[in-house]
């Protein structure tokens, strides 16, 4: 009988459970040590046959463990506790996003210096294989993009918005209630969330690692039930979306990587997501347009992940000097990205404006004078003498859009901009 692979297990949450029951009493494996915060908290599976610790480190250190699987989240001691585990020779599997976010090419790199490998398929997207099939499945295309509904909150409450004609405020609740969202939901509603994502998807795609922290970002409080419905009259719905591509700017070429709510067609395919479902499109030169899609999120779709990167590790790690054929081809240049102003957009445009003769030359005139041309024009009157107005424009750089706004702001018919949101070409 081969020997078993021995595993030390870092978080028992809600993935880390899913792992340990969907190991289960597998004779390929062997769990060493689970380590947790509070060894006293009552759990959903029986431990008394695991050895559990509160220390991670004793992981990391533990020469009988081979794989050590990092559920626990967040970056401290997590990145801490997957150095030392590398440095004592062990392989990783995380599904941790925000850590290979933000260290996975020094990490990356620490892992090919010691002969070992870090597998992260639950880091983006839950269930849906989609770290192996931008890493493997796609490597003879060029990508020109990649755009994904990574984050189930977000889409949950937009698609309560639309579907029951609830507030943002409502929405979110029920969100919260279905425990589809944090009591502190902000790294969700304010796309944080996403852009740890699409930045690890970005460096897959484009073999280049980019700071994080250079994303742009715009989240989704903003919107109201009011523009889900004008966007439907226009033909699209509103999703939170991550959005990376290549692209030439005004400082040569670089990426465009950014994180914000869109209009989409209603005929594109990211339209038909609804609910806590994830779904990510890419355009690759040879297969085409694809699109993965499924659960990004629970228990046994990030579990399914986590243990299908186990098992895999396990049968490659039998094989002599097999950590370089996982290598990521990712370079150690990190790429620019572009500043948001340089993008090239059309816009969903909302205002409030007075009611009164000349409004809509004084908006046609702002955005002449700064090169932007508009599609549709919609005008709602609220009360006697105030309007709402929504403008689609044509595709334009955004420092332009941004210019004809700050004009539009300055006029003494304009009582406020409401929301400005791009759509998807
Ligand atoms: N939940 C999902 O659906 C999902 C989907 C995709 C990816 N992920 C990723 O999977 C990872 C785990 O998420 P989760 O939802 O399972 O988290 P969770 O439910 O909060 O569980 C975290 C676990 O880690 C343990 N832990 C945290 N800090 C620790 C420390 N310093 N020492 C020892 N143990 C510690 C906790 O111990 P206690 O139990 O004692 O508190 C808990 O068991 C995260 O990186 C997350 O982004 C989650």
């Amino acid at each position: 009988m081969t020997a078993k692979t021995t595993l030390g297990i870092f978080g028992l949450g809600t993935v880390g459970t899913g792992v340990v029951t969907l190991l289960g009493d597998n004779p390929q494996f062997e769990i060493r040590a689970i380590a947790v915060r509070d060894r006293a908290k009552p759990r959903d599976i029986d431990l008394s046959s695991f050895e559990v610790t509160g220390d991670p480190f004793k992981l990391a250190d533990d020469p009988k463990i081979e794989i050590l699987v990092e559920v626990a989240g967040g970056v401290d001691p997590a990145y801490q506790v997957i150095k030392r585990a590398i440095t004592n020779g062990k392989h990783i599997v995380t599904a941790n996003k925000e850590l290979i976010a933000k260290h996975g090419p020094e990490l990356f790199d620490l892992a090919n210096r010691h002969n070992v490998t870090i597998f992260f398929e639950a880091a983006v997207g839950g269930g849906i294989p989609l770290i192996s099939t931008l890493h493997r499945g796609l490597q003879a295309n060029r990508i020109s993009r990649v755009a994904g509904i990574v984050n189930g909150t977000t889409n949950y409450i937009l698609t309560k918005m639309e579907r029951e004609q609830k507030s943002f405020a409502e929405a979110l609740g029920e969100a919260q209630a279905a425990g589809y969202a944090e009591a502190d939901p902000t790294d969700d509603v304010e796309g944080r969330d996403v852009a740890y994502k699409i930045a690890i998807l970005s460096s897959l795609a484009f073999q280049a690692p980019i700071e994080v922290e250079k994303v742009y970002r715009q989240g989704i409080t903003a919107i109201s039930d009011l523009d889900i419905k004008l966007a439907a009259e226009f033909g699209y719905r509103i999703k939170m979306i991550g959005l990376a591509q290549p692209g030439v700017g005004d400082s040569g070429v670089s990426l465009d990587v950014r994180v914000h709510p869109m209009l989409v067609p209603r005929h594109h395919p990211l339209a038909g997501i609804e609910g806590v479902n994830n779904a990510i499109f890419i355009k690759g030169s040879a297969v085409g347009e694809i699109m993965l899609y499924g659960p990004g999120a629970g228990r046994f779709p990030t579990a399914s992940a986590v243990v299908g990167d186990i098992i895999n590790l396990a049968s490659a790690i039998k094989l002599p000097d097999f950590a370089r054929y996982f290598q990521l081809p990712i370079s150690s240049q990190v790429s620019d990205i572009f500043p948001i102003g340089e993008t090239t957009n059309a816009y969903y445009i909302r205002l409030d404006t007075e009611d009164s003769p000349g409004v809509i030359g004084n908006l046609g005139h702002a955005f002449g004078e700064h090169g932007v041309s508009l599609h549709s024009v919609l005008q709602k009157h609220v009360a006697d003498d105030a309007a709402t107005i929504v403008l689609l424009t044509h595709q334009v750089k955004e420092k332009q859009a941004q210019a004809a706004l700050a004009e539009i702001s300055a006029q003494p018919t304009t009582r406020q901009i409401g929301v400005v949101l791009r759509v998807l070409s």
